[in-house]
């Protein structure tokens, strides 16, 4: 399942093992020898030891593409990229998302509510990009572990005036490991003491070289505050998704992945799911993880009530019994007599794997039970 044993990472880092046991006592990490360790630890051990390292995580596969059938060439149909944005505390992640977000808001859409739906779809020049919430790095990690790749690009925010931080690494490593193309937004250039070439200099070491500097990275000059480069920034997302062809098929039953859940008092569980694949619809039949559901009701991230969603877009829906969680695979079924029979199916293989000693379930298994 994409982790590693304390040896075998040892291994991998050409260290001692013991060092590698005391290293990661020291990050607060108890293991031995033939402990499997979670992403989360061989990530924090790895950017220890520097970025080299951290770049040799093994890639989770994409498990949900394992058990679905393929599409034929022709079922095939451009969709919006899913874009997310990363980055260092106060490099201006926040302020981005919200810039772009105002900058966009047609004119049908501005007097409706903004949904906090964790995502959000822009249009520009005529075309759709989704903007998921950044989920911070734990929730990427624990996504990612879990084999959900629910984004195309990633922005790396980079303050102009602070340069290349620990999360900026970690951010790249992320990206990196996910295999997902990169744009460096160098943020705060308003700022009297920006610097952004220096900015270019100290990611060249990460292997994010521009392109006047003969590479293949591209790099944004921005301001969120004020709202500087923003265009160019969007026009960028939308040329990288030219390149890399963004496609699903939108005719079939919908698969997606859940981003949050919860409870809400008056509507009961509520899942903000992003649409992968298919295209969902009122009344279908679902499995959001170990529990089943059937659409009552679907949002989208302006309030807007719909029918039905394709690819790349983020809906919120009502009408489960319980909340799954995030990371969770999203299926629709054909009935609701089979979504019924998984969603069961599956919750008796989890309770049994927790009353079974060490015996972790993973999410290969429960796949297997379709
Ligand atoms: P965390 O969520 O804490 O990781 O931070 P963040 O990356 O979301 O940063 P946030 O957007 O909260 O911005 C941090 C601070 O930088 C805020 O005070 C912003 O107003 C400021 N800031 C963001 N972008 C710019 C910019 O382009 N120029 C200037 N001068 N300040 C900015
Ligand atoms: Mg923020």
């Amino acid at each position: 399942r994409g982790t590693m044993t304390v040896g075998e990472l040892a291994k991998s880092l050409h260290k001692d093992a013991s060092e590698v046991i005391k290293k990661l006592l020291f990050l607060g990490v108890m293991a031995t020898i033939n402990q499997e360790l979670d992403l989360d630890a061989i990530q924090l051990l790895a950017s220890d030891y520097g970025v080299e390292v951290e770049l040799k995580i093994p890639v989770e596969e994409d498990k949900f593409e394992n058990f679905e059938e393929k599409d034929d060439d022709e079922d095939l149909q451009e969709r919006p990229p899913v874009v997310t944005i990363m980055g260092h505390v106060d490099h201006g992640k926040t302020t981005l998302l919200d810039a772009i977000r105002k900058t966009n808001v047609t004119e049908g859409e501005a007097g409706g509510i903004t949904q906090h739906i964790g995502a959000y779809q822009v249009e520009t020049n005529g075309k759709k990009i989704t903007f998921l919430d950044t989920p911070g790095h734990e929730a990427f990690t624990s996504m990612r572990a879990r084999g959900a790749q629910v984004t195309d690009i990633t922005i790396i925010v980079v303050a102009a005036d602070d340069g290349v931080m620990p999360q900026t690494i970690e951010a790249i490593a992320h990206a990196k490991a996910a295999k997902v193309p990169i744009i460096v937004a160098v943020n705060k250039i308003d700022k009297p003491d920006a610097n952004p070439d220096h900015i270019k200099q100290e990611l060249t070491a990460y292997e994010l070289v521009p392109e006047e500097w003969g590479g293949d990275t591209i790099f944004c000059n921005i301001s969120a505050k004020q709202r500087i480069g923003l265009e160019n920034l969007l026009d960028m997302i939308l040329l990288v998704s030219e390149v890399q062809e963004f496609k699903a098929n939108p005719n079939k039953r919908a698969r997606g992945t859940v981003i949050e859940a919860e409870l809400d008092k008056g509507k009961g569980p509520v899942a903000r799911v992003l649409i992968q694949h298919g295209t969902l619809k009122v009344g279908d039949s679902f499995v959001a993880g170990v529990h089943f559901g059937r659409v009552r009701a679907m949002v989208n991230d302006k309030g807007k009530k719909l029918k039905e969603a394709g690819p790349s877009t983020p809906v919120e829906i009502t009408g489960m019994t319980e909340v799954p969680q995030a990371g969770d695979p999203f299926l629709v079924f054909e009935d609701e007599r089979k979504a019924r029979a998984i969603a069961e199916k599956r919750a008796i293989t989890l309770r049994q794997s927790e009353m079974g000693a060490n015996s972790r379930v993973t999410l290969d298994d429960l796949y297997k039970q379709i």
